[in-house]
């Protein structure tokens, strides 16, 4: 496995991967890996002849208060975990690599789409995602690229800006992995203390009420979206950012469900943010 940090050996060694016909897979990552990123990395690697993982906190999808300075970092087991994966370049760039002329000029962004959900709380979030995303398309040259279906309004908005924007890269979108008692993993489930990683099941749980009143038939939005919402009283150390149910496409909202919809809720628990979601399919 080799360990690339620089734009143009990054290029060069796709060019020459292309060359020979090679399809490289992307997996696009910020690093702490748990089994949801290898998940992404198995993935790529039955599709795909060379497996690329990009490791890199990016500083643009982080608002001024959040965790970007904190956010865990350890490329040394990270790469350990890609290497038994059978990955075949880790780009690791530095910031300075990645944004050498600083962040505040250029930028992609699909406007229709990115003040929903998190991005309403998250002003500036979904702008940084796409930059980012752009920039390590334009660099890897990927044929395929490998998204996970827990940041589910990150893979609508990437789909969109691809469509968009013509990019030769097909999506591929992986299913959420979770915990045996159904918390989805997240590099962010490393900040929370131990009764705060019992209270992050509230989450999930609000998802499951909201789908067990759906598969009784209720089709109703406003309904589905205040019983999941009861998970949360008489739990106050955790505070509901959103419980929304939208259209998994274009990320507006849904009144009545009558085609697949997604289910999304955030949530702060003590100061970590955390995010879930599942599809409800009539
Ligand atoms: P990060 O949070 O590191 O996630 C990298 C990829 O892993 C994303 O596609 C995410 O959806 C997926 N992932 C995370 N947890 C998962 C889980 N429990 N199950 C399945 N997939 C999971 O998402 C980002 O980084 C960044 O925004 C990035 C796309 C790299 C741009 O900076």
């Amino acid at each position: 496995m080799k360990i690339v940090s620089t734009i143009p050996e990054m290029r060069t060694s796709s060019r020459a991967a292309h060359s020979r016909a090679t399809r490289i897979g992307l997996v696009p990552t910020m690093g702490a890996l748990h089994e949801g990123h290898l998940s992404l990395v198995r993935a790529a690697r039955s599709t795909s002849d060379q497996v690329v993982a990009s490791i890199f906190v990016n500083p643009t999808q982080f608002g001024p208060n959040e965790d970007f300075s904190r956010y865990p970092r350890n490329l040394k087991e990270d790469c350990a975990l890609l290497e038994r994966e059978g990955v075949d370049i880790v780009f690791a760039p530095l910031v300075e690599e990645m944004y050498p002329a600083g962040a505040d000029a250029t930028w992609v962004v699909v406007e229709a789409m990115s003040n929903r959900l998190c991005g309403r709380s998250r002003p500036g979030h979904f702008r940084g995602v796409t930059t980012v995303v752009s920039k390590l398309f334009h660099i890897v040259e990927p044929d395929l690229a490998f998204f996970g279906q827990k940041d589910a309004a990150q893979v609508a908005i990437i789909r969109r800006m691809v469509r968009d924007l013509n990019m030769p890269v097909t999506i591929e979108v992986c299913p959420i992995v979770r915990e045996a008692d159904g918390l989805a993993l997240s590099s962010r489930n490393a900040y929370l203390s131990a009764p705060e990683r019992k209270r992050a099941l509230t989450l999930y749980r609000s998802l499951l009420r909201a789908r067990a009143i759906f598969d009784q038939g209720e089709r109703e939005t406003g309904k589905l979206v205040a019983a999941a919402k009861t998970e949360f009283v008489g739990e106050p150390a955790v505070r509901l950012d959103y419980f929304e149910i939208v259209d998994p496409h274009t990320l507006e909202p849904e009144p009545m469900i009558r085609k697949r919809a997604l289910a999304a809720v955030a949530a702060f628990v003590g100061t970590t943010r955390l995010i879930d979601n599942i599809l409800l399919e009539p």
